[in-house]
């Protein structure tokens, strides 16, 4: 170790475990908010008084304004045309169904593109529409009290080729249903509203995915393909059919100040999935889900590797996250394109399955290195570090056996929890064993004395870390 880090870590080190010794968790860690595991799990629906915006304010501040996701478009200035969805024959009640209002509104509006471009302004009223394709140089707007209501008909919902990096749908061979709100190809796009809410009344197609009556794989609510220079924030987002955001090969998005909000038992529905995409950044959303809050993926297995598009510069901050089967955060399972240089630091995730989670398989290929997640606060979470490499899912037969994941440079540290059920569980593979795992700054209030950490087929190092990790970790003097 060198000059003074250390003794700031042994700082940090002693304040979280006064922190975790005071009996007031998250007052005393949380700058003085407290709420406890039954504000949020008493129903699935979140019974905090306080707004999830004024919540996560309450926990993350503000934050630096040099620490805010640079700029992809410019929303300031505004779009010098403007129309309202109503201007094209559209009905806010909620029961007409508006798909073609929203297709005419964005046909007209594709004479402007060349000059800066236009919104298309949402006001109060319950929208309901069926898969709505954007087109570049568009804000869509939507004002304080607007819903955009997905259509439970799945007829509304044009059947699409699955991507390339997948050969298929990814929960259902075959071709896959299209997303609520979705764009190929695009620049310039700005999705946003002023505590507006995007439903998109989900229930319909989780009963049937658990019926197992579907005949392809449900869409999710917001997908960009191919896309450049986007800005979706200051949204809600709830009750996606499938997975919430999902930005696949794209390049510079910013993802900020949404609320994500999908019942903890609707399947399959993460929060945000960047999927082979650079330059992402997300920051400051509240996000309470079915499954994992954020996801990084890239592709899977010979389809993965052979597209070979990584996720790479991606930065997550200032999250606050709410699961009860799955993660906080996650890379893979799905990686056979890679995924290097991200960037988490400060995150909140409280009653998942896993706090932090790195899954892959034999037959992915691809690598996941040159990961930093720190600052992270883990609360009531089965286990708080999860590096596996026993993912069983494949798209097809034709997976490459010999097909081994690297897992490696990945750093972990200032990392607190309570009511953690087991600290760490790192199943390596033997044939390429996971290395370079480095765990730092980690003290975590486990509440069993079996199998804390489970490890097998890793390499690494630790400083402060409590309580001590497996032999498979050196600790670094
Ligand atoms: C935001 O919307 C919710 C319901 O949609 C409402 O209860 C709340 O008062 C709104 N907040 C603001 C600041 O407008
Ligand atoms: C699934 O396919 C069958 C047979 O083509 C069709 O009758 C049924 O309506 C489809 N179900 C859904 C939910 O699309
Ligand atoms: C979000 O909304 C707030 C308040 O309405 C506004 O000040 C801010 O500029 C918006 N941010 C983005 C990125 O749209
Ligand atoms: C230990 O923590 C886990 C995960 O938070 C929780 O489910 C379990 O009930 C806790 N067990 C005890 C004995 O407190
Ligand atoms: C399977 O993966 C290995 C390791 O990447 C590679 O050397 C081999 O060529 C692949 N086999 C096929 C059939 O693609
Ligand atoms: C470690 O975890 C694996 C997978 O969950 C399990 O099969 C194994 O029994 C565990 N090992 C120990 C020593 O508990």
């Amino acid at each position: 170790m060198t000059g003074s880090p250390g003794y700031q870590s042994l700082q940090f080190l002693l304040l979280l475990l006064s922190c975790i010794g005071s009996g007031k968790f998250w007052h005393t860690c949380m700058g003085g908010h407290s709420v406890t595991d039954d504000d949020h799990f008493a129903t699935n629906e979140v019974l905090n008084p306080m707004s999830p915006m004024d919540l996560h304010k309450s926990i993350f501040g503000k934050g630096k304004s040099k620490d805010r996701c640079a700029h992809t478009v410019n929303a300031w200035e505004g779009r010098p045309h403007s129309v309202s969805i109503t201007d094209f024959g559209a009905v806010g009640d909620g029961k007409t169904l508006n798909t073609h209002a929203f297709e005419n509104a964005i046909f007209y509006l594709r004479s402007y593109a060349a000059n800066g471009g236009a919104q298309l302004y949402i006001p109060v009223g319950l929208w309901l529409t069926g898969s709505i394709t954007l087109i570049s140089h568009l804000t869509l707007f939507l004002e304080n009290g607007a819903t955009i209501l997905g259509s439970e008909d799945f007829f509304d919902y044009p059947v699409i080729p699955g991507l390339p990096s997948y050969g298929r749908g990814r929960e259902l061979p075959g071709p896959r249903f299209s997303s609520l709100i979705n764009g190929n190809g695009l620049e310039d796009v700005i999705i946003t509203g002023d505590n507006a809410t995007i439903d998109g009344q989900g229930a319909v197609w989780w009963s049937a995915f658990r019926k197992k009556t579907l005949n392809y794989t449900r869409g999710h609510m917001l997908e960009l393909i191919e896309s450049k220079n986007i800005l979706i924030s200051n949204l809600t987002f709830k009750n996606s059919p499938f997975w919430t955001i999902h930005p696949v090969y794209c390049k510079n998005v910013v993802v900020k100040s949404l609320t994500i909000l999908n019942p903890f038992d609707a399947p399959n529905t993460d929060g945000i999935d960047p999927d082979s995409s650079q330059h992402v950044c997300i920051e400051d959303c509240y996000i309470s889900v079915g499954d994992d809050a954020i996801s990084i993926k890239s592709g899977w297995d010979q389809f993965g590797t052979s597209f070979a598009m990584p996720s790479k510069h991606i930065k997550v901050q200032r999250i606050l996250a709410f699961s009860r089967s799955s993660a906080g955060i996650s890379f893979g399972s799905e990686m056979s394109g890679g995924i290097s240089d991200v960037k988490v630091d400060g995150m909140v995730v409280t009653g998942a399955r896993w706090g932090v989670r790195i899954k892959t398989a034999v037959g992915r290929g691809g690598y996941v290195r040159g990961i930093s997640v720190k600052n992270i606060v883990l609360h009531s979470i089965r286990t708080a570090i999860a590096v596996m490499g026993n993912y069983g899912e494949h798209p097809d037969e034709n997976w490459n056996r010999t097909a081994y994941p690297l897992i490696e440079d990945i750093r972990m540290k200032n990392i607190v929890g309570e009511n953690i059920n087991q600290a760490g569980l790192f199943l390596g593979l033997q044939e390429s064993p996971f290395r370079d795992i480095h765990l730092a700054n980690i003290a975590l209030q486990v509440n069993t004395t079996k199998q804390i950490w489970n490890c097998s087929d890793v390499a690494g190092s630790y400083i402060f870390v409590f309580p001590q990790p497996c032999v498979e970790f050196t600790r670094k003097t």
